[in-house]
């Protein structure tokens, strides 16, 4: 058998990132409407996550940076087509499917919380979009309400493709990704320098 060294992947910033959007993700939907200042702070700690994550996708550690990990969506397609033909490539960062999924989680996310802002501003008053309340007339807190509703949706739905890929990558690859994005490290062969084993 191959002897086999953890090497560290994921920095610290990005695994506090990842569990502190986890967590404010689902504090904002379990507080709705009835906690309104709870899901308000909640979602306002996503938004400031996500520009967080959007410079460290720019300045970050290697693996955190959006260059290694966002490809032309035919190779993500590529990629889960020999998933299902069970010769998938290993990758240290995201793979292909895996980096497409951030990319959509992330522009989701911030959708959401930007219509969630707006939806504020017009229906209650609050927030950085007040202003806009004395304008909106009866229809605009509706559509707001509407979108933001559905874009919460799209984003559930993509959290569960999410774990699914997180799961199917774990079985196919015989590794712990939830213990890497936790301790920061994934093992490659002893005598392995290439980021990609
Ligand atoms: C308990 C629930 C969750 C688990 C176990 C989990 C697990 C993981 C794992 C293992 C990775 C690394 C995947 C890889 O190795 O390529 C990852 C990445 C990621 N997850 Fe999750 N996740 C969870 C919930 C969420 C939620 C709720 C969101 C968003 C609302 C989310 C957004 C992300 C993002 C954006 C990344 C990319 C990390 C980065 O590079 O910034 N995750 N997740």
């Amino acid at each position: 058998m191959t002897e086999s060294v953890r090497v560290k992947v994921w920095d610290p910033l990005i695994r506090i990132f990842h569990w502190s959007l986890a967590a404010a993700f689902t504090i904002v939907f379990m507080a709705d409407e009835d906690w309104l200042a709870v899901h308000t702070l909640a979602g306002y700690t996503i938004l400031g996550l996500l520009v967080f994550r959007i410079l460290w996708g720019g300045i970050g550690t290697p693996y955190a940076r959006f260059s290694s990990f966002v490809r032309p969506w035919s190779e993500a397609l590529a990629y889960l087509k020999a998933l299902l033909a069970r010769r998938a490539p290993r990758y240290l960062g995201h793979n292909p499917a895996g980096g497409a999924m951030i990319v959509l989680l992330l522009l989701s996310l911030m959708s959401t919380a930007l219509t969630g802002m707006l939806l504020y501003g017009m229906g209650d008053a609050a927030g950085l979009f007040a202003g806009l309340a004395a304008h909106a007339g009866f229809l605009w807190p509706d559509v707001a309400e509407s979108v933001h509703e559905f874009l919460a949706n799209f984003t559930l739905l993509l959290v569960a493709v999410h774990l699914l890929g997180v799961a199917v990558g774990s079985l196919v690859h015989r590794e712990n990704l939830i213990r890497a994005m936790i301790d920061g490290r994934k093992r490659v062969p002893a005598q392995a320098t290439a980021r990609e084993s």
